[in-house]
């Protein structure tokens, strides 16, 4: 076989830009949790210094945080000395742009930095990596379904199944599952005064958060507890549930089939089962023109798979894709199983699964 030179050249561009993209979202990610962003935001160019002192940081971090924007092509100078965010790219960018702040995501590459030891670890030795390892995970999570699921709750994701809203109205006991920080099931309890609510997750620290926001809050009809879910299936009290939730909590579960078996059982005959999870096609070559397939396929490789495989768990992956997802659901014993891509949220499908 000839050797294509011109395809090696282009090759080592594609890598040597890969690098500059990664870099690019550390300080993308930087910059959000610094305020950077919003401080640049509708403000006139400013140079190092003003922008420095705007933000309350220091000025020689703050010189080469905007080399690395500029650079980027995020931040422009109009002159030699001053930088300004343009409102076009703000948009995608600051607090104000939620649920379109794209910056809230480049936060899990820094994360995933912070475990590479650990996961290759794992790569030699097998096993996992606990969640208690993810030291920013629940607040990034927590911002992260901000965006993608609290804001869509109400008036999209609930109408899947056009009954929920009233019978949410008239008083039904839901439970939310890996419920994380909670934010879900605080937004509903609010909106929903005569339901009653639960959420169960693993993490004490997510839980404590989800109680604090509850409880400052004032919600009566909210309740949180920290649990283990791996043995759902044979802990849940039976038919108690009106509606179960999930959003993005089956995949990185110990047993996810033994959580679907546990909500199958939890469930009251006419109940609704509403499962929000990655949208993936379940094979690699399917995946290769997903728009941001490799940022997922990492994020499973350094988190989901391994906090699974840390409990002895299955190990499925985020990107377990559609065809696994609905053959799971099937095995726990449902059969009233539709798939909806919502458009505010490409990255996730929503299963409406009625028992
Ligand atoms: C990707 S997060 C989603 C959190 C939340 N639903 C949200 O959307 O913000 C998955 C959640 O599953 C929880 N989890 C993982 N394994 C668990 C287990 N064995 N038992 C209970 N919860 C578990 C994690 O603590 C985490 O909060």
């Amino acid at each position: 076989m000839s050797y294509d030179r011109q395809r090696a050249q282009a090759f080592s561009d594609h890598v040597l830009d890969s690098f500059n993209q990664a870099a690019s979202c550390l300080m993308i990610s930087l910059g959000h949790r610094a305020g950077l962003f919003d401080i640049l935001d509708n403000k006139p160019a400013g140079t190092i210094d003003e922008i420095a002192d705007w933000a309350n940081l220091d000025a020689r971090y703050v010189k080469e945080w905007l080399g690395a924007m500029v650079c980027a092509k995020i931040v422009e100078m109009p002159d030699p000395q001053r930088y300004k965010l343009p409102a076009e790219h703000a948009d995608f960018l600051t607090r104000r742009a939620a649920p379109n702040n794209l910056a809230v995501f480049a936060q899990y590459i820094g994360l995933l930095g912070t475990v590479e030891d650990a996961v290759l670890k794992c790569f030699v030795e097998g096993g996992g990596v606990p969640y208690d390892r993810y030291e920013r995970f629940h607040t990034i999570m927590a911002e992260d379904s901000g965006q993608t699921v609290l804001p869509a709750l109400v008036d999209h994701i609930l109408p899947l199944d056009p009954a929920l809203p009233h019978r949410l109205e008239s008083g039904i006991e839901v439970l939310d599952l890996g419920c994380g920080a909670g934010r879900a099931v605080n937004l509903l309890a609010k909106r929903f005064p005569r339901s009653r609510f639960v959420g169960l997750d693993l993490s004490h620290n997510a839980i404590n958060r989800a109680r604090r926001e509850a409880a400052d809050s004032g919600l009566k009809n909210a309740r949180f507890e920290a649990r283990d879910l791996t043995n759902l299936h044979e802990t849940i009290a039976e038919n108690a549930y009106d509606l179960i939730t999930t959003f993005d909590a089956v995949h990185d579960q110990a047993k996810p089939l033994h959580l679907l078996k546990g909500i199958f059982r939890g469930l009251r005959q006419g109940g609704t089962y509403l499962m929000q999870d990655i949208a993936g096609s379940g094979h690699h070559r399917g995946d290769i023109e997903h728009p941001i397939g490799t940022f997922l396929y990492s994020i499973s490789c350094m988190h989901c798979v391994a906090v699974s495989l840390a409990q002895k768990g299955d190990g499925l992956g985020a990107m377990w894709g559609r065809t696994q997802a609905q053959d799971l659901l099937k095995q726990a014993g449902f059969t009233d199983v539709v798939v909806h891509s919502l458009e505010h949220d490409f990255q996730n499908d929503y299963y409406l699964v009625r028992k």
